[in-house]
């Protein structure tokens, strides 16, 4: 208990220091640094791109349709947002929202890693090529890795990264929002505990074990 009590109080101290972060440009645009939001001691931790328009001006990550479709999906797995932890890879809005630029990712990351190290999650789950990518220290694209857990390493501890097709990118296709459903269905599995409603999650084979040492600070990003 004193430990999520110190870690919670942690994650205040880091989000307090992200309040003022210049690290990168993105700083002289933004309304508010949106540093993340939910259960400080969260098993789950999802991890967006980057703030909005929507975002920006609230200070709370992923609000809007994709925000809704995310409540829709947690939902369906007996979760609500209170219950994960939720964050992006930037914490400052792209003008216009256009991608991250490399140089922002790499300023913005240690602000990540600091939240996982401090929330230690067993599952990430990297919504989207850019949080994919990062994580997984791979170029490899979401649509060739979306529903495969890998093991990953942060801040000493053993995790499972869960790459998953973003909500924003679901909500106009619906054979990708198939897919995102059915690999959410499989995260009540992956946390080790049994889904709400198991028996009518559809079948699939169990999660193809790729370990790999990804000790992000080693990753040369930072
Ligand atoms: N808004 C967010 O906060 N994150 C995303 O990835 C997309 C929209």
């Amino acid at each position: 208990m004193d430990d999520v009590v110190s870690r919670a109080s942690a994650l205040r101290v880091s989000a307090q220091e992200a309040a003022s972060c210049e690290r990168c440009a993105l700083a002289e645009g933004r309304t508010q640094v949106v540093f993340g939001s939910g259960d400080p001691d969260a098993d789950l931790f999802l991890v967006g791109e980057a703030p909005g328009f929507h975002e920006d001006r609230s200070g709370a990550p992923l609000v809007g349709q994709a925000g809704e479709l995310l409540d829709r999906l947690l939902a369906s797995i007996g979760l609500a947002r209170a219950d994960v932890y939720l964050a992006n890879v930037l914490k400052c809005r792209p003008l216009r929202s256009r991608d991250p630029l490399p140089q922002e990712i790499a300023s913005c990351a240690p602000h990540l890693l600091r939240q996982i190290e401090l929330v230690r999650p067993r599952v990430v789950a990297s919504l989207g090529n850019v949080a994919t990518k990062l994580l997984s220290g791979r170029e490899l694209g979401i649509t060739r890795v979306h529903g495969r857990a890998r093991e990953l390493v942060c801040g000493g501890e053993r995790l499972v990264l869960y790459p998953l097709y973003h909500p924003a990118a679901a909500l106009y296709t619906p054979a990708m929002l198939r897919e995102l459903e059915q690999d959410f269905a499989r995260i009540p599995t992956l946390l080790g505990a049994e889904a709400p409603d198991a028996a009518a999650a559809p079948p699939r084979a169990p999660a193809a074990a790729e370990p790999v040492e990804a000790e992000l600070v080693q990753l040369g990003l930072f």
